[in-house]
């Protein structure tokens, strides 16, 4: 399968970013750093490490028993005090730490890292007034407001593990989570707003916590002030009315380096996403190394990451890594193109954005409406881009870098995974860019593109992407799922797979090409088939569904749903909006099927696997392959 394609490089176009732009930059001499990195691989880690507060000493830097890795063995730190004491008791203590944007321009709201402290700290003082402790996990359903990152960093200050789930999920996603991790607290918004709409939230926790009998206590953040809604007074209550009279100082957990911080979902090949679980000393470690050399964080930066925390994007790169490195965050609840395709435009200048970090899926849409969007603000503040999510096509970094980087931007194309917790390849600043190619392995991780047995393959021949041997931030395990995490690690003995098909040129550039799995990334998100269809099949009219992704220029997939009917249901519209709905009341909108078609049979292998590659090529018009395990 790895094997089966080679891709053209044609003549390979690098551009230079402006010396203005890359000067003085934490990454270095990429080449040189690297090289450091080989020469001492624990001793690179341990030195940048050393760049933050623990209150005890690690004895050793790793242990690698082969797939389990422990990092920092016997350190004692606290994720919050290096994300804010250590600002606040040292320099930046009026530096303003977060900025939040609502739809309109009156909705605003400024924390300087002092207000934001004292703010985790109450909130936090409020969580063991319920009597959270260390280890028990909180569930998080909020839309990206301030609350949102208070409540995330005020479970990790008391060492309550948080799973924060995107608040564009459904019912049976948000239940499936809270249920998978036995959540003793729910901590809700009533609402989320998405194009001057209030779109409720609480209503779908209440659904959601039904039949979740671990949950004590739900805590809603009431945005609402006209109609507040109504708190169950044994079961819910409200955001403020927790913290209010609590102290503005909490003490911080010391934590283990290998105590877990949080579990974050992922989508998974079969229905069932995973619960991936990250461990503070080295997620701290890799969030913060990656966000000051990536995106080389200075003082001075205003920064901002256009990724809800209710993605690994928005946790590493949103919450935790700025923080780590006392940035200036900019955080939104907006729409790209609400109530114009000029908002985020807008934004970067009002706010005077210097690192803007972002998903290739909204680089497309807004190529699609024009440069005159664009064009109407002044986007000099800009000095480093990042994308992620997907492969920023050439087109698309073309566009990214002349339209809004003003061809003076370097552009951090950061390929990376729930489960790698940091940036993995990219281009580090200061090093050419080569459109298309995420880059090269990020200095403090080995990585490669193999065949199926692990052997290096040679440019132009695509393979399999791995990293071999561990990293700070790996994922530590699947959440109650060993097994799956073991899995990662065995598919080619001694290398972790990223289940991404790859290849690289002739200096080593990697280019990220997709899946080699059932995962779909639709506008960035990872979707798994099987979840797609068992959301279907649990409609009654459906016997039986297949899901596919389909390349789309804007979204970079989109999925087309296969349906077989059980006997005596019509194939009518009526029914297809129905099911299409019913995906988006299981799974929430981003997995809405955008076709959805009615057959009555669907190609199998002979032990009753469906064949997506099958249906796949048929739709491209392609050759289906190897075809000898179709059942008929
Ligand atoms: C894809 C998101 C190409 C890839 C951080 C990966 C990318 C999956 C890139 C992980 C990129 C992410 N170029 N593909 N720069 N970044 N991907 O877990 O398929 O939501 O395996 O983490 O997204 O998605 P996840």
């Amino acid at each position: 399968m790895a094997e089966d394609f080679d891709v053209n490089l044609d003549t390979p176009k690098y551009y230079t970013p402006s010396a203005k732009c890359t000067e003085n930059a934490w990454a270095g001499d990429y080449s040189q750093r690297y090289q450091e990195f080989l020469a001492d691989p624990t001793g690179f880690w341990e030195d940048i490490a050393r760049e933050l507060e623990w209150y005890q000493d690690w004895d050793e830097a790793l242990e690698w028993n082969y797939p389990y890795a422990k990092w920092f063995l016997n350190g004692k730190l606290n994720v919050t005090t290096n994300c804010l004491d250590r600002h606040v008791f040292n320099q930046r203590r009026n530096k303003v730490a977060l900025m939040w944007r609502g739809e309109t321009d009156d909705e605003e709201r400024i924390y300087t890292y002092k207000q934001l402290y004292h703010a985790v700290c109450r909130f936090a003082n409020g969580l063991k007034s319920l009597g959270v402790q260390k280890g028990d996990r909180v569930c998080i359903y909020m839309p990206v407001v301030p609350e949102q990152l208070i409540a995330m960093l005020a479970c990790a200050r008391i060492g309550a593990v948080h799973t924060v789930v995107f608040g564009g999920f459904g019912v049976s996603a948000l239940n499936q989570r809270i249920r998978a991790v036995g959540a003793k607290i729910v901590v809700a918004a009533d609402v989320t707003v998405r194009r001057g709409k209030a779109i409720p939230l609480k209503t779908i926790v209440e659904d959601a916590v039904v039949n979740a009998p671990s949950v004590e206590r739900i805590v809603v953040l009431r945005r609402e002030e006209t109609k507040p809604v109504e708190l169950h007074p044994e079961m819910e209550i409200d955001f403020e009315d927790l913290m209010e009279n609590q102290p503005r100082e909490c003490p911080a957990e010391p934590m283990d380096a290998e105590d877990p911080l949080f579990i974050l979902f992922t989508s998974g090949t079969t229905g069932e996403p995973k619960g991936i679980v990250h461990a503070c000393g080295g997620y701290m470690v890799g969030t913060y190394y990656t966000t000051k050399h990536v995106f080389d964080v200075k003082d001075n930066d205003v920064y901002w990451c256009t990724a809800d925390p209710g993605w690994i994007t928005g946790h590493s790169y949103g919450v935790y890594g700025p923080l780590l490195t006392g940035a200036t965050c900019l955080i939104t609840e907006t729409t790209p193109d609400y109530p114009d395709a000029g908002i985020w435009w807008n934004l970067i200048e009002e706010y005077g954005v210097t690192i803007f970090y972002t998903a290739p899926t909204a680089i497309r849409m807004f190529m699609r409406v024009g440069e005159e969007w664009p064009k109407k603000y002044n986007l000099s503040s800009l000095r480093v881009l990042g994308s992620v999510g997907e492969p920023l096509n050439p087109e698309a970094f073309e566009w990214f870098y002349h339209v809004i980087g003003g061809a003076k931007c370097p552009i951090a194309d950061t390929w990376w995974q729930t489960e790698t917790g940091m940036h993995m390849i990219t281009t580090m600043i200061g090093e050419p860019m080569r459109p298309g190619f995420a880059g090269k392995p990020v200095p403090g991780i080995v990585a490669d593109v193999v065949d199926s047995d692990g052997n290096s393959v040679p440019p132009g021949t695509g393979g399999l992407l791995v990293v071999k041997g561990p990293w700070p931030s790996m994922m530590r395990t699947i959440w109650e799922n060993d097994e799956r995490y073991r899995k990662y690690w065995e598919t080619i003995p001694g290398c972790y797979t990223a289940a991404d098909l790859a290849v690289k040129d002739e200096n080593g550039y990697i280019m990220v090409i997709g899946r080699s799995d059932d995962l779909i990334v639709v506008a960035g998100h990872n979707i798994g088939t099987a979840e797609v269809e068992s959301a279907l099949v649990s409609h009654k009219a459906v016997a039986e569904a297949a899901v596919i992704g389909k390349p789309d220029p804007l979204k970079g997939n989109t999925i087309k749903a296969f349906v077989i009917l059980i006997q005596g249901h019509q194939p009518t519209e009526k029914l297809r909006n129905e099911l299409v709905y019913h995906v988006r009341m299981t799974l929430g909108p981003i997995a809405i099927p955008s076709e959805l078609e009615f057959v009555e049979s669907l190609p199998k292998t002979r032990s009753g696997k469906i064949m997506r590659r099958v249906l796949k090529a048929k739709e491209m018009g392609m050759d289906p392959g190897d075809i000898s395990t179709l059942e008929d």
